[in-house]
């Protein structure tokens, strides 16, 4: 059994979106914004709105904030260089972006293999490129385990691969995929690895060195940040890429892939997720020294152990039950899985599970999630699709408890 390594009540407390009488179990839609983050936007709005680029102090100081806010990105990604790390205002976007510079980087012929497990946003983009030459083949779950079978992705490999587009997590069955594993066959072929990162980041750390995906997308505001989205290219990759902004930043990494002016306040309110990470990390134990990124995988470190604790009470409830379906693994090892969990319920609709949940403040979700050929594969034929309960490590065994004695009735 995993023990809850944290004060829940000083994590909660972090967050004043958690003081609500709702009980938040839709954290993979949106996550609460940690107080630091907050205030480190408005601190930018009220002491720093000028623009950058001037000489005169306060813009150079405006300027500054915003590296900062990558510089935190940056660490969090374990990336290189801050060069290599695009925003834009979601995941959505960026892979729109990303797929316009590539028109010109496709050859006719090449081929891009995307899944069925994925959210829309990491497949749409890659489809369009057919426009352009490329040919699309789908590495499609074993309907049986919902697994990405590595063996399947080897029949699809051939030497015209250009690019593999696949997801960390999955956001309806909150699978880890294993990235490594893949990305070492799709570099093998010579292609290039696209990760969706989106349903993952919130849960455990992200590591591009130990990955090795050459694009890798998450969005700021699943992981108690801004609304905004953040998106790593390899600069070696980035270097080859058309470019989609003004014609005199064809050679300016990652300007070329940035058209416009992000919104600075809120890539200055990503330092409070920073902040917020090591002030877990130091709430854990006293080894205030530590580099920042050593903090950060202290804090994701107790929050795989907490998550793991929650995925506990949830999945042995639901395989209590033998009209409740989970879509997913069946198992609460956090290695395995995240705490975002699909179902689908024998006797009930998914719309009336979750107006049940919602009668007594419980904020859960029903429908597809914009994985909409995962959802048609599985066969439901609600028009509801699923009931998705999606944790995050600020949620509390008690509010699992509530959760539960309402399901409980949902027969
Ligand atoms: C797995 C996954 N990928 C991509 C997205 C799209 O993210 P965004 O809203 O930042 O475009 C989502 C949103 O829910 C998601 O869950």
């Amino acid at each position: 059994m995993y023990q809850t390594p944290f004060d829940i009540n000083f994590v909660r407390s972090q967050f004043p979106g958690l003081d609500t009488p709702w009980a938040l179990f839709d954290n993979a839609g949106g996550s609460q914004i940690a107080e630091q983050a907050i205030s480190r936007t408005t601190d930018y709005l009220r002491q720093t709105n000028v623009q950058h680029g001037a000489s005169y102090e306060l813009s150079r100081l405006a300027a500054l904030r915003v590296e900062a806010g990558i510089e935190v990105v940056r660490q969090f990604l374990n990336v290189d260089e801050s060069c290599e790390i695009v925003a834009g205002s979601s995941a959505s976007q960026l892979l729109t972006n990303l797929s316009l510079a590539m028109r010109q980087w496709i050859r006719p012929g090449d081929e891009i293999i995307v899944t069925n497990l994925d959210h829309e946003a990491n497949i749409t983009p890659w489809l369009r490129l057919a426009d352009y030459g490329a040919e699309i083949k789908f590495w499609k779950v074993n309907r049986d385990t919902l697994h990405l079978e590595t063996d399947d992705l080897r029949q699809l490999l051939s030497p015209r691969t250009r690019l593999v587009c696949v997801t960390q997590t999955s956001n309806i069955t909150g699978a880890i995929v294993s990235v490594r594993p893949i990305a070492d066959l799709v570099h093998a072929a010579g292609a290039y690895l696209c990760v969706d990162g989106v349903a993952y980041a919130p849960h455990r750390l992200p590591d591009m060195a130990a990955q090795d995906a050459d694009i890798y997308v998450y969005s700021q505001y699943k992981v108690y940040g801004p609304h905004v989205g953040m998106l790593y290219v390899r600069r070696a990759l980035m270097e080859q890429l058309g470019n989609i902004n003004h014609y005199f930043h064809a050679e300016s990494l990652p300007y070329k892939l940035q058209p416009g002016g992000v919104v600075y306040e809120l890539i200055a309110g990503i330092c409070g997720v920073g902040d917020y990470f090591e002030l877990l990390s130091d709430e854990l134990g006293n080894d205030a020294d530590l580099p920042r990124r050593k903090k950060y995988r202290k804090a994701f470190d107790a929050i795989h152990a907490h998550e793991g604790r929650l995925n506990s009470i949830m999945i042995s409830y639901l395989q209590s039950r033998d009209d409740v379906e989970i879509i997913g693994p069946a198992l609460s090892d956090p290695d395995v899985r995240v705490c975002t969990v699909s179902m689908s319920f024998r006797g009930m609709r998914a719309a009336d599970v979750t107006q049940r949940l919602e009668e007594s403040h419980i904020a859960v979700r029903n429908g597809n999630f914009y994985a909409a050929r995962l959802v048609e594969s599985l066969g439901i034929d609600d028009p509801g699709g699923l009931v998705r309960v999606s944790l995050a490590h600020y949620n509390s065994a008690d509010e699992l408890d509530k959760l539960i004695s309402v399901l409980d009735t949902c027969r």
